[in-house]
């Protein structure tokens, strides 16, 4: 006698194999399907799926992470780091700025060595600025140009939300005059830059492009970018987040760093959660003028940077065979999703980032809901103006079979 959950299981490995057909799979499972099986009917065990990271028959795809995993170096680095860490670490600027120098290398930019101002001070290059996380940034950001005299800021409607939200806090906060102006994106889902060129007044502040921007994937030019910060006022900062720039599928694609260097009211943000897999170990950067440093320095953490997450960030930017395996899992996603969707006739925005977004033609967040209750976490973004659009992050290959299989049951129902 089966007892319910034996009999539940039986039904969802039905409903796999059922599925696994209509995604066009072969009847024998292939290693990735076996795997995929598994994590559908909840008998993966917690050793399978160890390298994942995730509870056994659960699949999440809603915070844009790399499902690559970290490097092992950069684990190594950080075990090895581990065990001295009741120390203040002293000599963790040179670690510091032996990871400001793998990033100039990477971006090929030039560094002249500088001395700290203070040896609390945590500048410690011209251009280049770690932190811990972009999140802490984005937010910082805002706070340190805004809180004493208020000013606008220019977004879009459609994009990352983070500086918006924490001006509209400021503005609370602080009792100082803000507006913020999203601007619509176009009708491909990318950043107006003309209109929001027409929205800069004389009191804007602050404009924000995300590129590639979350949710909607979409890629500007390094001209459109360039073009844009040139007809900007000097007085305005202009921040562009390229949180997701690593997995472009141009290899040749020029990122903004250029613009960072040449123009002192550009600051380009950047994480290692993303290409790098460093979610949880919270590690970001910027590259930005020294004018811009020394404006944010009040706000940054004082006292030694963190040795773990150095550590980890030296190895990764380190590990050029890491990155393109990540970025090959990424583009093998999206491959796969999309032969996926093409057979069905689902529309669906093809991203250059670690995720996309496709219309399941009814409300999106009914339908992550349902989605979760089979198992696999998805995200629904821009809810006021793509209701019917749900966000889907990059996944194994066996957890993206998971998606996939769940997915067309679901809108096969509807
Ligand atoms: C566009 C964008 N910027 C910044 C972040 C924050 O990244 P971090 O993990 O460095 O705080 C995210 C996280 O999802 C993001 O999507």
């Amino acid at each position: 006698m089966q007892n319910e959950h034996e009999s539940q299981n039986e039904l969802s490995r039905r409903g796999f194999l059922k599925g696994a057909l209509l995604g066009g799979a072969a009847l024998t499972l292939s290693p990735t399907m076996a795997t995929a099986q598994q994590m559908l009917t909840g008998s993966t065990s917690v050793r399978d799926i160890r390298s994942i990271g995730l509870a056994p028959g659960r699949v999440d795809l809603s915070l844009n992470e790399n499902p690559n995993g970290p490097s092992i170096r950069a684990i190594q680095a950080a075990a090895d780091n581990l065990t001295g860490v009741n120390r203040y670490t002293r000599d963790s600027r040179d670690l510091e700025y032996s990871v400001v120098e793998a990033l100039a290398d990477y971006d090929g930019v030039t560094l002249n060595k500088v001395e700290p101002a203070s040896s609390r001070s945590p500048i410690l290059s011209p251009y280049i600025l770690t932190y811990m996380g972009s999140s802490q940034f984005l937010k910082i950001l805002p706070i340190a140009y805004l809180s004493r005299e208020g000013g606008d800021v220019v977004d879009v409607l459609g994009g990352y939300t983070s500086i918006q939200r924490t001006a509209l806090a400021v503005k609370e906060e602080f009792g100082v005059p803000i507006d913020v102006t999203s601007v619509p994106l176009t009708s491909d889902y990318r950043h107006d830059l003309p209109a929001m060129l027409k929205a800069v007044t004389p009191k804007t502040r602050m404009v924000v492009i995300t590129n590639p921007n979350n949710p909607t994937g979409t890629l500007l030019s390094y001209e459109e970018i360039e073009a844009f910060v040139k007809a900007v006022p000097k007085d305005v900062i202009v921040v562009i987040d390229e949180a997701y720039i690593h997995f472009g599928r141009d290899v040749d694609y020029q990122r903004a760093v250029p613009l960072a260097i040449a123009h002192d009211n550009v600051i380009v943000v950047r994480t290692f959660s993303k290409g790098y897999g460093l979610a949880g170990i919270r590690m970001g950067y910027s590259v930005c003028s020294q004018a811009i440093q020394d404006k944010l320095r009040f706000y940054m953490s004082a006292g030694f940077p963190p040795v773990l997450p150095l550590s980890a960030a030296l190895e990764s930017v380190k590990d050029l065979n890491h990155l393109n395996r990540s970025r090959e899992m990424v583009w093998a996603f999206h491959d796969r999703c999309y032969e996926v969707f093409d057979r069905m006739g689902v529309e669906y925005l093809p991203g250059q980032g670690n995720f996309f977004m496709v219309n399941v033609g009814r409300d999106g967040d009914e339908f992550v809901r349902e989605m979760f209750k089979e198992r696999v976490k998805v995200a629904a973004r821009n809810r006021d103006t793509q209701p019917t659009w749900i966000r889907v992050s990059a996944g194994t290959a066996p957890e993206t079979e998971v998606f996939l299989n769940v997915f067309q049951k679901l809108m096969i129902k509807s």
